[in-house]
């Protein structure tokens, strides 16, 4: 017969395909009951898992089945998304759990691609999602997510945020006429137009807001990782190696900083032929894989290089929200399941209050 502490140490070794770890390092186990060999097991997910449910409950069921000697298993699952510790000497946002920036080393490989099509995913899964586009030079968040609005303020000093497809949204586009404007903008005035964009909005109840950072590993993205509270970071990357050089120094950034990234994803990977199905890696291949493995964090996912993203994210309408049951939206989910996993195995931040805003 087993024992509770016996269980325990065998959950913790046993890896759920699907969030990729363990239900302990997550710390799902909100309860566990043990009675003539039948195991009553409570898990609260740190992560959102709506259309995973079933999946989920079944793969659970199978790896525990295989590995423990037990008459039957009772399993219920729940949700609750907790707000992970920052960077030493920032304070958390009130109303936003949790802060995940979306970053790479270049330009051109589908980081705002990927951030809005992974925050419709969050969706879809379950959270309260916001996306604030970082580019200030080069936003590209209006027009993906298909925003026809302006945010308005409701008191003159904070700006309610556009809401499209259920995301809360906003983008320096949202605010500056013409884009040549910001062009001419030298660090300091971006650094702080970023703070402002992201201190002065009403962010409704958020569990993870999207950063869509700017490209590259200079000043402004390095101050802005020194002021933004950040929870965790993912990287993008194309297979082609220099990307992938440049996804090192990502890497390097955030490690600089302290602060954790959650896993690389690798866009673009391979190239799906429409008129002949050949598969080819345009890229390159392995890129991901070998940033992941030298940094040993993980490979989050991998996404297609396929017109169909393209058309859809630029036409406002991201192939999530387009073709939810698409396998490149499937992709899109599981990736983002991954990534909230990864997040639900760091510490908490026990400082994290959520002050309600009054506004007179
Ligand atoms: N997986 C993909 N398949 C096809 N086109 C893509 C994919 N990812 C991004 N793109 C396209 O590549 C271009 C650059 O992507 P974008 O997300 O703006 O990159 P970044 O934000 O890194 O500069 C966009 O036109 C976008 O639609
Ligand atoms: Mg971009």
């Amino acid at each position: 017969m087993l024992n509770k502490n016996q269980i325990l140490e065998k959950l913790s070794e046993i890896i759920i395909p699907t969030i990729n770890s363990d239900l302990v390092s997550t710390k799902s186990i909100k309860d566990i009951q043990l009675n003539d060999d039948v195991l009553t097991l409570a898990l609260e997910f740190g992560f959102p898992f709506e259309t995973y449910e079933n999946q989920l409950q079944q793969q659970i069921l199978e790896c525990l089945t295989q590995s423990l000697k037990l008459k039957s298993i009772q399993l219920t699952l729940s949700q609750k998304i907790v707000s992970h510790a920052v960077q030493t000497g920032l304070k958390g946002l009130p109303n936003v759990k949790n802060i995940i920036a979306i970053a790479s080393g270049k330009g051109g490989v589908g980081k705002s691609t990927t951030a809005v099509n992974l925050a419709a995913a969050l969706k879809q899964l379950g959270a309260r999602v916001g996306i604030l586009d970082a580019d200030i030079y080069g936003p590209s968040q209006p027009m993906m997510l298909g925003a026809t609005e302006k945010p308005e303020s409701v008191d003159g000093k904070y700006l309610k945020p556009v809401i499209c497809h259920g995301i809360q949204s906003m983008s320096i586009g949202y605010l500056i006429e013409n884009e040549d404007t910001a062009m001419i903008w030298r660090g300091p005035m971006v650094t702080r137009a970023l703070q402002q964009l992201l201190n002065e909005t009403l962010w409704d109840k958020l569990d993870y807001l999207i950063i869509d950072l700017p490209p590259g590993t200079g000043d402004i993205q390095l101050t802005l990782a020194q002021k933004i509270p950040v929870s965790g970071a993912v990287i993008i990357t194309t297979p082609q190696d220099i990307a992938c050089l440049d996804a090192k120094k990502a890497y390097a950034m955030f490690n600089k900083m302290h602060i954790p990234v959650l896993g690389v994803i690798e866009n673009m990977s391979t190239h799906l032929c429409p008129a002949c199905g050949h598969t080819s890696a345009i890229f390159g291949t392995g890129g991901g894989e070998h940033i992941a493995n030298k940094y040993q964090t993980t490979l989050l996912g991998q996404l297609p290089l396929d017109i169909k993203i393209r058309e859809q994210t630029d036409a406002g309408k991201p192939t999530v929200i387009a073709e939810p049951d698409h396998p490149i939206s499937q992709a899109y989910r599981e990736t983002a399941l991954k990534l909230s996993a990864a997040l639900s195995t760091l510490g908490k931040n026990y400082a994290a209050k959520f002050p309600k805003i009054v506004i007179e």
